[in-house]
């Protein structure tokens, strides 16, 4: 059911009765949101995205056109989901078991992945099955992410590696050859970083 009358979906999208939207969301066309999933408030859902059963989206999130977001996959407020990106949840894929029988959603195990608060994984990156993206972590675009991601942290590449950091205001934070080592004001914005330290 939907929160109130101020969640905006589009003729053409798919959402389900047992799904629940919450208010100021917009939902744009031929989005699919499958039963139980739960999206907070004022997020965008962008064309032809898909959630799957039971996923939970935060408050602020922006998904995306055709974003894949499977069973298992939790997304916390303020995080950004670029073009073309899927979350994915089957670690050993199989179509069939060693039988030749299709595998049912019994003959599997779930993936969970956590995408933290403030975060963004850029665009047509692929999210393997039990990985977290820390708070304000970046993904670089067409990353494929196989380890946790640290809070913070600038990934790219496939594995996707560190390069740096992110600021919270999205400028990559990177002083030394390895990324590791940035100290001081963000130059966008004038935060200080690490975000406990003072700006020097
Ligand atoms: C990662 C990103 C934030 C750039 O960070 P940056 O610190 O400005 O990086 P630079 O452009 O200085 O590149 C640094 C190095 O990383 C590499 N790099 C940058 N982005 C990369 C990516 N997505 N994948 C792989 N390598 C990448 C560069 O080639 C460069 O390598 P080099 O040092 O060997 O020459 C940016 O390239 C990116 O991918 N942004 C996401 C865009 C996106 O998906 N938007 C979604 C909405 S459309
Ligand atoms: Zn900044």
């Amino acid at each position: 059911m939907n929160e109130a009358s101020s969640v905006r979906i589009h003729p053409t999208a798919d959402v389900s009765p047992e799904a629940v939207i919450g208010t100021g969301t917009s939902i744009w066309n031929q989005a699919q949101i499958r039963e139980r999933a739960r999206i907070g408030s004022d997020c965008v859902i962008g064309k032809n995205v898909y959630v799957d059963f039971d996923v939970v989206v935060g408050n602020r999130v922006k998904i995306q056109n055709n974003a894949s977001l499977f069973h298992g996959v939790t997304v916390e407020d303020g995080v950004f989901i670029g073009p073309h990106v899927c979350l994915t949840n089957d670690r050993l894929p199989r179509a069939v078991t060693p039988e030749g029988d299709l595998k049912t959603d019994d003959d599997w195990e779930v993936g969970p992945i956590r995408i933290r608060t403030g975060a963004s994984v850029g665009a047509a990156s692929v999210v393997v099955p039990g990985v977290t993206v820390g708070r304000w972590a970046l993904v670089g675009a067409g990353s494929v992410v196989t380890r946790d991601v640290a809070d913070y942290s600038l990934v790219v590449g496939n594995p996707a590696r560190p390069i740096g950091h992110a600021c919270p205001c999205g400028e990559p934070l990177r002083d030394a050859a390895d990324g590791s080592s940035f100290r001081g004001p963000c130059p966008n914005c004038g935060r200080p970083f690490p975000p406990d330290a003072e700006a020097e």
